[in-house]
């Protein structure tokens, strides 16, 4: 795929950009390609933010990179295993959480203008953090429509007492985190769910089959192996769950879905894979050109051929 540059509107500045006929994708900052973007022109969204706010700063990912300090942390090994950093969210303070609830005050508000009426809203969270990310949405004028549970082993919490291991073996600090959820948010219909339909092919959600509707508890392993080595970034969400929310996003299967963090890529990879149109932004140029080679790889998967494949493990 070739790689230009391009300017995206007469304000900003000249930035990576490559397309496919199904995406586009554009190494830019969100906020300011989102402020620039047309009004009323995105059907979904369906992205995992950065959330330590500082987690994806040169400073952080040279830390993590050289292993040393930072908000990056390897889990505590049990079993001998290789174990990848994880960003602690146990160390954010009280301002954190202030720049936290800002940060989504003004993703809310971009995205709101952006989405068609009935546009749906799919943002990974964590339950440390997620009343910062859902009450700046629901103030911005979204409606919630529930939350998506998907249940993983991530091997946060569960820890005894630091440097108190011996005195206190029967108690754990915190639960040991096994599900994380997805804030699902509607921006409100222009009439009807019905007439919303006809008129933006937004308001619903695309079913499983004609018996089975699109449900909120979904079993997922994270990214392993083959997918893992396709798209080696710290946060790599896995195909196999990513499909299952991209595909109910798009309820006739029409219109484009924004992932305004994608990160490696595997938002929009999932929306190749399930045939959809979308855009991608990524700020971090090393992730951009990791996601240009990436989204093929991974949209090629078969569904169960990677680990994560949303079945009971
Ligand atoms: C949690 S990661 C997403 C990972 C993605 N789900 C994947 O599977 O690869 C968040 C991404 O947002 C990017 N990012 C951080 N701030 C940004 C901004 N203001 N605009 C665009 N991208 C940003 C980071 O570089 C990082 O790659």
């Amino acid at each position: 795929m070739a790689i230009a540059t391009r300017t995206f509107a007469s304000s900003h500045r000249p930035n990576l950009f490559a397309e496919d006929a199904q995406y586009k994708l554009f190494q830019d900052d969100a906020f300011e390609w989102l402020a620039a973007a047309p009004p009323v022109s995105i059907h979904a969204v369906v992205t995992d933010p950065p959330y330590g706010l500082v987690e994806y700063t040169s400073r952080e990912l040279n830390k993590m990179k050289n292993g040393k300090g930072g908000v990056w942390r390897i889990p505590p090994s049990f079993d001998g295993c290789q174990r990848r950093p994880l960003p602690r969210f146990t160390i954010l303070k009280q301002e954190d959480h202030q720049a936290l609830r800002k940060f989504f005050t003004r993703l809310a508000s971009s995205l709101i203008r952006v989405l068609v009426p009935g546009g749906h809203v799919f943002v990974a969270t964590n339950p440390l953090v997620s009343h910062l990310v859902y009450e700046p949405f629901v103030a911005a004028g979204f409606e919630k429509r529930g939350e998506i549970i998907r249940v993983v082993h991530t091997l946060r919490g569960g820890d005894r007492p630091k440097n108190a291991h011996g005195e206190f073996p029967d108690i754990s600090v915190m639960p040991k985190s096994c599900w994380e959820p997805w804030g699902l948010f509607r921006k409100p219909c222009e009439g009807r769910v019905q007439d919303n339909l006809r008129k933006w092919k937004t308001g619903g959600l695309r079913r499983l089959s004609a018996e089975e509707p699109f449900k909120d508890l979904i079993y997922s392993s994270p990214a392993r192996g083959i997918e893992r080595e396709s798209a080696p970034h710290p946060s790599l969400k896995p195909q196999g769950f990513l499909r299952q929310i991209v595909r109910a996003a798009l309820p006739m299967q029409q219109g484009t879905i924004l992932d305004p963090f994608m990160g490696s890529g595997s938002t929009i990879a999932a929306a190749a894979a399930c045939g959809y149109s979308s855009i991608g932004i990524e700020s971090n140029p090393e992730y951009f050109l990791l996601a240009v080679k990436a989204i093929p790889l991974l949209a090629k998967f078969e569904p169960g051929e990677c680990n994560g494949n949303g079945k009971k493990a």
